[in-house]
Protein backbone atom coordinates (compact mmCIF):
# COMPACT_ATOMS: atom_id res chain seq x y z
CA UNK A 1 0.00 0.00 0.00
CA UNK A 2 1.01 3.51 -0.70
CA UNK A 3 -0.23 7.03 0.13
CA UNK A 4 -0.61 8.89 -2.88
CA UNK A 5 -0.11 12.75 -3.84
CA UNK A 6 -3.51 14.65 -4.42
CA UNK A 7 -3.95 15.74 -8.43
CA UNK A 8 -5.00 19.29 -8.02
CA UNK A 9 -7.06 21.62 -9.96
CA UNK A 10 -6.43 22.71 -12.84
CA UNK A 11 -4.95 19.18 -13.67
CA UNK A 12 -6.36 17.85 -17.04
CA UNK A 13 -6.80 14.19 -15.22
CA UNK A 14 -9.80 15.53 -13.69
CA UNK A 15 -11.55 17.00 -16.16
CA UNK A 16 -11.41 13.25 -18.11
CA UNK A 17 -14.28 11.35 -18.03
CA UNK A 18 -12.28 8.04 -16.58
CA UNK A 19 -12.67 4.72 -17.81
CA UNK A 20 -14.46 1.33 -16.77
CA UNK A 21 -12.41 -1.24 -15.14
CA UNK A 22 -13.06 -4.27 -17.29
CA UNK A 23 -10.58 -6.76 -15.03
CA UNK A 24 -10.62 -7.11 -11.03
CA UNK A 25 -7.39 -8.66 -10.01
CA UNK A 26 -5.26 -8.10 -7.31
CA UNK A 27 -3.72 -5.15 -9.06
CA UNK A 28 -7.31 -3.40 -8.35
CA UNK A 29 -7.66 -4.31 -4.78
CA UNK A 30 -3.94 -2.82 -4.36
CA UNK A 31 -5.08 0.67 -6.15
CA UNK A 32 -8.11 0.68 -3.34
CA UNK A 33 -5.91 -0.21 -0.53
CA UNK A 34 -3.84 2.40 -1.36
CA UNK A 35 -6.63 5.17 -2.17
CA UNK A 36 -8.37 4.00 1.09
CA UNK A 37 -4.92 4.78 3.10
CA UNK A 38 -4.64 7.88 1.22
CA UNK A 39 -8.14 8.92 2.21
CA UNK A 40 -7.26 8.15 5.92
CA UNK A 41 -4.34 10.02 5.54
CA UNK A 42 -6.17 13.09 6.01
CA UNK A 43 -8.38 13.51 8.91
CA UNK A 44 -11.43 15.15 7.00
CA UNK A 45 -11.59 13.56 3.84
CA UNK A 46 -14.23 10.98 3.62
CA UNK A 47 -14.00 10.46 -0.01
CA UNK A 48 -11.62 10.09 -2.57
CA UNK A 49 -11.79 8.90 -6.89
CA UNK A 50 -9.19 7.76 -8.65
CA UNK A 51 -8.22 10.53 -10.88
CA UNK A 52 -7.35 12.63 -7.89
CA UNK A 53 -4.30 9.90 -7.48
CA UNK A 54 -3.67 10.18 -10.85
CA UNK A 55 -5.70 7.36 -12.18
CA UNK A 56 -7.79 7.28 -15.22
CA UNK A 57 -10.60 4.52 -14.00
CA UNK A 58 -13.63 4.35 -12.27
CA UNK A 59 -12.55 3.42 -8.64
CA UNK A 60 -14.26 5.46 -5.38
CA UNK A 61 -13.22 4.80 -1.59
CA UNK A 62 -15.83 6.43 0.51
CA UNK A 63 -15.97 7.01 4.82
CA UNK A 64 -18.65 9.19 5.52
CA UNK A 65 -17.54 8.16 9.32
CA UNK A 66 -20.97 6.55 9.87
CA UNK A 67 -22.18 3.35 10.60
CA UNK A 68 -22.34 1.99 6.78
CA UNK A 69 -18.08 2.90 7.03
CA UNK A 70 -15.44 2.10 4.25
CA UNK A 71 -16.62 0.97 1.02
CA UNK A 72 -14.76 0.47 -2.00
CA UNK A 73 -16.60 0.62 -5.32
CA UNK A 74 -15.36 -0.14 -9.12
CA UNK A 75 -17.50 1.30 -11.79
CA UNK A 76 -20.30 3.16 -9.54
CA UNK A 77 -23.18 4.15 -11.36
CA UNK A 78 -26.20 6.29 -9.68
CA UNK A 79 -29.31 4.29 -11.13
CA UNK A 80 -31.74 6.38 -9.43
CA UNK A 81 -32.29 9.57 -6.97
CA UNK A 82 -35.02 10.96 -5.10
CA UNK A 83 -36.25 13.81 -3.08
CA UNK A 84 -36.01 17.55 -2.94
CA UNK A 85 -32.69 18.95 -3.94
CA UNK A 86 -30.84 19.99 -0.56
CA UNK A 87 -28.01 22.64 -0.15
CA UNK A 88 -24.51 21.76 1.53
CA UNK A 89 -21.21 23.32 1.51
CA UNK A 90 -18.44 20.32 0.37
CA UNK A 91 -15.14 20.85 0.09
CA UNK A 92 -12.79 18.74 -2.17
CA UNK A 93 -9.11 17.48 -1.32
CA UNK A 94 -8.50 18.62 -5.06
CA UNK A 95 -9.36 22.30 -4.39
CA UNK A 96 -7.65 22.99 -1.40
CA UNK A 97 -8.97 25.84 1.10
CA UNK A 98 -12.18 26.30 -0.93
CA UNK A 99 -15.88 25.28 -0.24
CA UNK A 100 -18.89 25.72 -2.29
CA UNK A 101 -22.63 25.19 -1.53
CA UNK A 102 -24.21 22.62 -3.61
CA UNK A 103 -27.34 21.05 -4.09
CA UNK A 104 -27.31 17.26 -4.52
CA UNK A 105 -30.47 14.43 -3.69
CA UNK A 106 -30.99 13.64 -0.45
CA UNK A 107 -31.27 9.99 -1.85
CA UNK A 108 -29.55 7.83 -4.08
CA UNK A 109 -29.63 4.04 -5.63
CA UNK A 110 -25.79 3.12 -6.77
CA UNK A 111 -24.64 0.13 -8.41
CA UNK A 112 -21.51 -0.96 -8.56
CA UNK A 113 -18.85 -3.78 -8.51
CA UNK A 114 -17.32 -4.54 -5.46
CA UNK A 115 -13.70 -6.23 -4.77
CA UNK A 116 -14.42 -9.58 -5.90
CA UNK A 117 -16.37 -8.39 -8.93
CA UNK A 118 -19.43 -8.94 -7.22
CA UNK A 119 -22.91 -6.40 -8.52
CA UNK A 120 -23.82 -4.59 -5.41
CA UNK A 121 -26.50 -1.80 -5.15
CA UNK A 122 -26.02 0.62 -2.18
CA UNK A 123 -29.48 2.58 -1.26
CA UNK A 124 -28.67 5.31 1.21
CA UNK A 125 -29.44 9.05 1.89
CA UNK A 126 -28.07 11.73 3.67
CA UNK A 127 -24.68 12.36 4.12
CA UNK A 128 -23.10 8.96 2.18
CA UNK A 129 -26.14 9.91 -0.65
CA UNK A 130 -23.95 13.27 -1.01
CA UNK A 131 -20.78 12.00 -1.04
CA UNK A 132 -21.73 9.23 -3.19
CA UNK A 133 -22.61 11.88 -5.84
CA UNK A 134 -19.74 14.22 -5.18
CA UNK A 135 -17.08 10.90 -5.87
CA UNK A 136 -19.32 9.42 -8.96
CA UNK A 137 -19.19 12.93 -10.04
CA UNK A 138 -15.16 13.21 -10.23
CA UNK A 139 -15.48 9.91 -12.51
CA UNK A 140 -17.39 12.03 -14.83
CA UNK A 141 -14.78 14.84 -14.58
CA UNK A 142 -17.17 16.99 -12.71
CA UNK A 143 -15.92 19.31 -9.89
CA UNK A 144 -17.59 21.38 -7.44
CA UNK A 145 -17.04 23.99 -8.84
CA UNK A 146 -19.58 23.42 -11.83
CA UNK A 147 -21.56 24.52 -9.12
CA UNK A 148 -21.21 27.81 -9.15
CA UNK A 149 -23.16 30.45 -10.92
CA UNK A 150 -20.89 31.59 -14.23
CA UNK A 151 -20.08 34.99 -12.44
CA UNK A 152 -18.65 33.40 -9.39
CA UNK A 153 -17.03 30.55 -11.25
CA UNK A 154 -15.49 33.11 -13.20
CA UNK A 155 -14.17 34.86 -10.33
CA UNK A 156 -13.09 31.78 -8.50
CA UNK A 157 -10.58 30.90 -11.23
CA UNK A 158 -9.19 34.26 -11.37
CA UNK A 159 -8.58 34.08 -7.79
CA UNK A 160 -7.17 30.48 -7.63
CA UNK A 161 -4.54 31.51 -10.83
CA UNK A 162 -3.68 34.74 -8.58
CA UNK A 163 -3.41 32.28 -5.54
CA UNK A 164 -1.21 29.77 -7.31
CA UNK A 165 1.14 32.66 -8.66
CA UNK A 166 1.41 33.90 -5.28
CA UNK A 167 2.15 30.75 -3.22
NI1 LIG B 1 -13.60 15.82 -4.40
Amino acid sequence: MAIYDIVKYPAAILRKKAKAVKDISGYQRDLLDSMVETMYNDEVTVGLAAQQVNLDIRLIVIDARDKVGLIKLINPVIKRVEGELVSMEEGCMSLPGITVSVFRSPKVVVEAKNERGQLIEIETEGFLARVLQHEIDHLNGKLIIDYLSLVKKALFSINYKLKRKLS
